[in-house]
């Protein structure tokens, strides 16, 4: 490694992993895709670089490139270069997105910064998330046309999940279409980590399938904490304004579990939740009438359930030192929730 390649955020806020030679080599790994992401983002032209590379300097957790890399084991090769690729352009994608979703959510914070939309403009914000995009299919190109087809399946389920959320249950039920909006939307992603880490460490075919399967396991884990997060965290938690979403009328899982509450904070959160909501008072008591349900208890048992599904992959892999980690990381996706 060079001098002055960056250290990956992840390092410093890194779960116990519980193997010293797994760790470093995570470290490692985690530093080498950090390098790649500043490489290429500091090519372009002087009056983007501080856009482009605005999000991507305010920290993160750097999950999907985790997820890659310790994916990675499973195979012969772990961390070959195109490991590393993959890795680097999920988070790329992955950010790509946050810049656009911030824009499509109104969102003012973002990583505890501003948001790229509130520090410049929409458009600064939408532009910067498309040229993280470009780079991501650069990063593509080098490795193979299996991985950019493979991008086309999974930014097509990332838009696919984006736009039904935006165009809502439309009279179906809302919890169905909220787990497959979040399988589409964050699913796919943390999937599309764990297979691409898997398949360039030359990983055989069934493995790859069920390290997929768990990654999308542990995506909709991830979703539902996050959404949780918005509802019952201070932005101190979560770098993020709380209530966003319901602000912008789109109501997650302990949301939706709060409006099927049968007493009065029931009753009076769907007069309120006819719609987004627009006055801080209102969001507030939109948030206080939600913790008075047990919204919070069910979706932390759908949590559970995927949970499960992520103990039962990992049961049908070899028990490596990563297999314990990926556990490890499973329960640490928990713990945000306290
Ligand atoms: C935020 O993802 C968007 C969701 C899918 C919940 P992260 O929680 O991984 O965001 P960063 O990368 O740590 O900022
Ligand atoms: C998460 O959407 C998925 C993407 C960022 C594409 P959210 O709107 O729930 O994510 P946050 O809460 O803003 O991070
Ligand atoms: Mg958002
Ligand atoms: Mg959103």
């Amino acid at each position: 490694m060079t001098n002055g390649t960056p250290t990956s955020p992840a390092v410093d806020n890194q779960p116990d992993l519980g193997d010293e030679a797994l760790a470093q080599r995570v470290t490692d790994g985690l530093n080498r895709v950090e390098g790649l992401m500043f490489e290429r983002l500091n090519q372009g032209a002087d009056f983007l670089s501080e856009q482009i590379t605005h999000l991507v300097k305010a920290g993160g957790k750097r999950f999907r490139p985790l997820m890659a890399v310790l994916a990675s084991e499973f195979g012969p090769n772990p961390q070959a270069d195109n490991v590393i690729r993959g890795a680097a352009i999920v988070e790329l994608v992955h950010l790509a997105t946050l810049y656009h979703d911030d824009v499509m959510d109104e969102a003012a914070k973002r990583r505890g910064v501003e948001s790229a939309n509130s520090r410049w403009t929409n458009t600064v914000a939408i532009l910067s998330g498309d040229y993280l995009l470009a780079e991501a299919s650069r990063l593509m190109s080098e490795i193979d046309t299996a991985t950019v087809r493979h991008f086309a399946e999974t930014f097509s389920d990332l838009v696919t999940g984006q736009m039904r959320e935006t165009v809502g249950a439309r009279g179906g039920d809302p919890v169905e279409h909220y787990l497959e909006v979040i399988r589409e939307k964050t699913g796919a992603l943390i999937a599309s980590a764990a297979y691409l880490g898997a398949t360039h460490s030359g990983a055989d075919e069934a493995t790859v399938r069920t390290i997929k399967e768990l990654g999308e396991a542990i995506g909709m884990v991830f979703q539902i904490v996050d959404d949780i997060i918005d509802i019952f965290s201070d932005s101190a938690q979560s770098g993020k304004t709380p209530g966003t979403d319901l602000r912008e009328g789109v109501f997650t899982l302990p949301v939706l579990y709060a409006l099927q509450d049968e007493g009065e904070a029931g009753e009076e959160l769907r007069g309120l939740l006819t719609g987004p909501l627009t006055e801080d008072a209102d969001v507030e008591r939109a948030l206080t009438l939600i913790g008075q349900t047990d919204g919070r208890k069910r979706a932390l048992d759908d949590v559970h359930r995927y949970l499960s599904i992520v103990d039962a992959r990992l049961n049908d892999l070899p028990g490596i030192p990563a297999n314990d980690a990926m556990r490890q990381i499973a329960r640490y996706t928990v713990d945000r929730v306290g």
